[in-house]
């Protein structure tokens, strides 16, 4: 099996997608949202040399730098974020494709060589009438505030489906904007069968990318792995939010 998302780089058989070098397009080099190219100031003409987004598998020895680019992408809104990942990782495997000790199922974004993106996927599960289907779930997904805008997440998340592909893996499930998801492959779970893991994630920001895997009856309700429950990571608490977000659509 293979699978092309968006027209990127293609994913071999389960278990064989390339430790290294899913790449992508480029970004300028030190892009920064305040300043623009970084380092232009007073030089007087526009900087054209381009750096390449690359996208690989993150390593255990990458854990500390994963921390610090979820704690900086989420802020002091969302502290648990970086305890959440860390916590996350001996989930971050898939059956067979991912015996303990191998890397987890996350991708790191690297510019000029360093880390400044990172996205990981969780093996839940659906509850379907048949058995407990193994899914993926992909949570967090950060990008360094100096280097939002440019196309990473974008990139994090075509890697991360393709990645969520290669483990055959029947799906891949998220709570988020709709408005971003949905202009990246996902679609609204609940029409499709699935029922949110709680009532407190607004119903249109329950996504899912079906994946070749998938089957008609795969559905029911989708079990986080635990640490989303332990460190109340699921959905939002403020019940007025998620009344006003699924009136909204
Ligand atoms: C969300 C995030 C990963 C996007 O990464 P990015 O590299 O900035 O995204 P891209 O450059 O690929 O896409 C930029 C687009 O995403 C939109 N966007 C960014 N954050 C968004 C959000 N929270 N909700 C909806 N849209 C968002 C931008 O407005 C922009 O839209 P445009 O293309 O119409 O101009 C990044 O902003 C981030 O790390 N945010 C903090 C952590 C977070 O909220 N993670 C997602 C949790 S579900």
């Amino acid at each position: 099996m293979s699978f092309e998302v968006a027209g990127h780089s293609k994913v071999g058989p389960s278990g064989q997608l390339p430790a290294q070098l899913i790449l992508r397009r480029a970004a300028p080099t030190g892009f920064n949202r305040e300043m623009g190219v970084t380092g232009m100031a007073g030089q007087g003409k526009l900087r054209t040399m381009i750096s390449p987004v690359v996208l690989r598998r993150e390593s255990l020895s990458d854990a500390g730098a994963v921390e610090q680019i979820v704690g900086a992408a989420f802020g002091a809104d969302e502290p648990m974020l970086p305890t959440l990942v860390r916590a996350l990782r001996p989930y971050s495997r898939f059956a067979a494709q991912s015996p303990p000790g191998s890397d987890p199922l996350a991708l790191v974004a690297e510019l000029d060589g360093a880390a400044v993106g990172h996205v990981m996927l969780t093996v839940g599960h659906i509850d379907a009438w048949e058995s407990m289907v193994p899914v993926l779930v992909l949570s967090p997904l950060a990008v360094l505030p100096d280097h939002q805008g440019a196309g990473i997440g974008t990139d994090l998340v075509a890697g991360a489906v393709e990645l969520a592909a290669s483990t055959g893996a029947p799906a891949v499930f998220l709570e988020g904007s709709p408005t971003y998801y949905g202009a990246r492959g996902f679609t609204a779970a609940e029409p499709l069968g699935f029922r949110r893991p709680s009532l407190r994630i607004p119903a249109p920001a329950f996504q899912v990318a079906l994946l070749p895997g998938y089957r008609p009856w795969m559905t029911g309700t989708l079990v986080y792995p635990a640490p989303f429950w332990e460190l109340d990571c699921v959905g939002l608490r403020d019940r007025a939010l998620v009344q006003q977000i699924e009136a909204a659509g």
